[in-house]
């Protein structure tokens, strides 16, 4: 029988997981506010710029990689430049994850390009377009995941919504999905993250962590198999993949133990930073925040302008396969190009005030979900967790307000990478 409740994150499970700043520490990142200096390069006007995004900004190198540092590397800054390179995946390829993510990931879609890639997205697709979200993920796990965080919230007149509502409703609504019971969830988390941030310096914690996810994922998959359920898992495992040579078969369970692997991981933290930086900038625009809660037409909008005003990772990097011209500037192939998403979501040839948080702006493309090929797949879920989360925010903590008593909420996390509010403290009338 499946545990259907909640994650509750507390001190003991936390581990290091739910805090930005932790989790740059592990990483190694710089940790200063980059966005006085994000807009500084944006006004010097020049679209794109020898030098990665770490050496414009006075950082010491931000990547690890050996075979990534020794190359040369260009910034693109402005919102053209950052589109062409996002839509162009023939000039600008996914070869860098082959350094950056599939050492602890294995072969996933982040690392593959053409039509390999196309048709390993495809096997994931059905369950991850609109309609899927809006109703499968909706009904099934993300209204019953808000209710029961929400029961457990209002009992006090006060929260930290960083750790109480940010922080465990992705884990939560993954877990359902996939049908894993929720402290085992929480395991193959923890130890996920002991893969992607020990591999380079303490293998056998990574060995670890690759023994739980092993485990936790075979078992499930092998129950799958012989007894399938409505569950992700089981959708995965009985799915179609279309192989090299054109014949149609099922994946095989490491390629699933990836897949898995891949939506856990892109999937747990991005969401949790992104519900957090909505909340922070209604909360300190009320007039925002009252305009939202009269006419919730305004949701899908208000979520499309934090992931703009702030997305939580400021920037993607591409491989260039090919020599090239952009924007004026060659670029010889086997260079590294950063492409901050940052400063092309601010670019003022876009949008009035960019550096405004404005709910009331109209809905326009940005690239905090990335764009082409390799867009966010599971973006349309993500939108679907916040507005619900969202609603209940507006709908289940009248009074709401910061906390006086607590230090004030600050975006912090990588300078460059993953960045999202240390703590949401508020308080608000209990019991609805
Ligand atoms: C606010 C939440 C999220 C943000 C801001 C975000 C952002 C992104 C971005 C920018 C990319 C493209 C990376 C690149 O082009 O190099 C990406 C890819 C991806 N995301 Fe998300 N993501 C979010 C939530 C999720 C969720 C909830 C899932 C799954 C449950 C997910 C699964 C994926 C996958 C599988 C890819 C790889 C797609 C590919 O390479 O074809 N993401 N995400």
């Amino acid at each position: 029988m499946q545990d259907t409740s909640t994650i509750a994150i507390n001190d003991q499970n936390r581990g290091g997981l739910f805090s930005p700043d932790d989790e740059a520490e592990a990483m190694g990142w710089d940790r200063s506010e980059p966005y006085p200096r994000f807009l500084a390069l944006l006004e010097e006007g020049k679209p794109v710029r020898e030098g990665g995004l770490d050496q414009l900004m006075g950082l010491p190198p931000q990547l690890r990689q050996e075979e990534l540092r020794g190359r040369k590397h260009y910034t693109f800054l402005s919102f053209d430049a950052v589109n062409k390179a996002f839509m162009d995946s023939e000039r600008f390829t996914n070869h860098v994850y082959d350094y950056l993510s599939k050492p602890a990931l294995g072969d996933t879609l982040l690392n593959m390009d053409g039509a390999r890639h196309r048709r390993v997205r495809n096997v994931a697709k059905p369950f991850f377009k609109p309609s899927f979200a809006e109703t499968w993920w909706n009904d099934k796990w993300i209204v019953q995941a808000v209710d029961e965080l929400f029961d457990r919230i209002t009992l006090k007149d006060h929260a930290d919504l960083n750790m109480e509502l940010c922080a465990p409703l992705p884990m939560s609504v993954i877990s359902a999905g996939f049908g894993i019971p929720q402290e085992e969830f929480l395991n193959f988390r923890i130890a996920l993250t002991d893969i992607m941030t020990s591999g380079h310096n303490d293998p056998a914690k990574a060995e670890a962590g690759g023994r739980v996810v092993q485990a936790v994922l075979g078992r499930a998959f092998e129950e799958r198999r012989g007894d399938p359920r409505d569950d992700l898992i089981t959708k995965l495992v009985h799915a179609d993949f279309e192989d090299d040579d054109g014949t149609v078969r099922k994946l095989t369970d490491d390629e699933v133990m990836r897949y898995c692997n891949l939506i856990v991981f892109a999937g747990g933290g991005t969401t949790w930073r992104q519900l957090g930086i909505t909340i922070k900038a209604l909360m300190d625009n009320p007039d925002q925040m009252e305009a939202l809660r009269a006419d919730r037409s305004l949701l899908r909008q208000t979520i499309q302008e934090s992931a703009r005003w702030y997305p939580t990772d400021p920037h993607f990097l591409r491989w260039i396969a090919q020599d090239t011209e952009i924007e004026g500037v060659t670029i010889e192939a086997g260079s590294i190009a950063w492409l901050c998403v940052s400063t092309a979501n601010r670019d003022r040839t876009q949008w009035d005030d960019p550096d405004r948080f404005d709910i009331h702006r109209p809905v326009k493309r940005n690239f905090a979900f990335g764009a082409g090929n390799h867009a966010c797949l599971g973006q349309h879920l993500s939108r679907q967790e916040m507005e619900v989360a969202l609603n209940a925010v507006l709908d289940r903590l009248p009074g709401l307000r910061w906390d006086p008593e607590k230090p004030s909420s600050t975006i912090t996390g990588g300078t460059l990478m993953q960045r999202g509010p240390d703590a949401l403290h508020v308080r608000f009338t209990p019991g609805h």
